[in-house]
């Protein structure tokens, strides 16, 4: 198979889709590699290890895709390199298939083959294929250092012979894949870490990691299909709000991380609350891109308070490790590709397999989704 790897453009997306040592495995395996040039750059690989590796490096991103089978991507195709595919090849990529109706029928109608990568299903059988965890792992670590460089504070507590520095408060909202990466990179560092989840099983994984659970009195668990959350009703919202408001009043970094798939992001955190908490604490909101966990954040931006907290919502926060980000959606890929490829180098799309179902979006020239 020729596999076509082209150069990222949406802003600030600094992965790259394939790496390297991916690169030695799939042409070891028989296959060909060729990659737009500077495409690894950003993320730390650059074109000499792609060539070392045995890829062919194209002088752009049209060139890298114009006859390859299989294309592999992070972030949706922009049109002039859709335009540049062939018919019928298949293109690996997140395709926020859930938002993006148009983006799938313009794939739809240049005839590829598009399997979006974030909508590998939650089964074991599919877990070296999954990215949002691989991501979302990474922004949970993220996330404390971007807190811990906004604080005004240590982390740890210090004893020094100046005298004792308590540690800080860290409170972590959603405890999923980010939020329990979050809370062991903050336990590291030397916080105090409580957190809170509306899924019961999470209590034993957050105490597992040193965090102390917050429970709310008389709720009842909240774990849906796939290990995610159900949407709360608005009684279960007010209650929720009203037994955190304490905790994150005397928190120093709030970092929150809760989602239901496919829907607004849930808000924990109302203004109020926020108003309660001290001058020079900080808010870090995970949730920023689907409308925040936060009622004031801002996606993209930092929001200084009247009390002086600051909300920051950062986008994109896995392009912000670039390196290891790629090499674990790489190993993603690579794992979806060893599904896909059968013994004869051949490409099987069989629908009958429950991975390629869920996650093929277009096929034959139609959309097969619905959201
Ligand atoms: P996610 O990104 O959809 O949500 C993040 C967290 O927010 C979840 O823990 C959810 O319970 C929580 N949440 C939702 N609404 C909330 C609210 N109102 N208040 C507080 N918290 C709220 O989910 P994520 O992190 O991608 O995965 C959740 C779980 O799914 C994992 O912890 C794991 O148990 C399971 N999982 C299973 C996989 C598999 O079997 N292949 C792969 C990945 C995850």
């Amino acid at each position: 198979m020729k596999i076509g790897v082209p150069a990222e453009t949406i802003e600030n997306e600094r992965r790259v889709a394939l790496v390297p040592e991916t690169v030695t495995r799939l042409i070891k395996a028989g296959h060909t590699v060729q990659i737009a040039t500077g495409a690894g750059t950003a993320s730390g690989f650059p074109d000499s290890l792609y060539s070392e590796a045995g890829a062919s490096i194209s002088t752009d991103s049209s060139a890298a895709v114009r006859d390859a089978d299989i294309i592999v991507h992070v972030q949706p195709l922009d049109d002039d390199v859709l335009g540049a595919a062939k018919s019928g090849s298949i293109l690996i990529s997140m395709l926020n298939a859930r938002t993006d109706a148009e983006g799938l029928q313009r794939l739809a109608s240049a005839g590829l083959s598009g399997l979006a990568m974030e909508l590998v299903p939650r089964i074991a059988r599919a877990q070296r294929m999954d990215v949002l965890s691989s991501q979302a792992s990474i922004a949970g670590y993220k996330s404390v250092l971007i807190g811990a460089n906004m604080l005004g504070k240590y982390l740890p507590m210090m004893m020094t012979a100046a005298g004792t520095v308590p540690p800080a408060k860290v409170l972590v909202l959603g405890a999923g894949v980010a939020g329990l990466q979050a809370i062991a990179t903050a336990k590291r560092l030397g916080a105090r870490v409580e957190a809170y989840d509306v899924r019961a099983a999470v209590k034993e994984q957050v105490e597992s990691l040193g965090g102390v659970f917050i429970q709310l009195p008389q709720s009842a668990d909240a774990e849906a299909a796939g290990g995610y959350a159900r949407e709360q009703t608005a009684e279960e919202q007010a209650a929720q709000r009203q037994m955190l408001a304490d905790h994150v009043a005397a928190s120093d970094i709030v970092i929150t991380t809760a989602a239901i798939p496919g829907r607004p992001a849930p808000k924990l955190m109302t203004a109020d609350m926020v108003a309660g908490m001290n001058a020079g604490t900080v808010i870090v909101d995970l949730a920023a891109e689907s409308g925040g966990n936060c009622e004031l954040t801002k996606a993209g931006e930092i929001v200084l308070t009247e009390n002086g907290v600051r909300i920051n919502g950062p986008v994109n926060v896995p392009s912000m490790v670039p390196n290891d980000a790629s090499r674990l959606y790489s190993r993603n890929v690579s794992a979806l590709l060893d599904l896909l490829i059968d013994k004869d180098g051949k490409v099987n799309l069989n629908f009958d397999d429950e991975i390629i179902a869920a996650m093929c979006v277009t096929h034959g020239g139609e959309v097969r989704f619905n959201s």
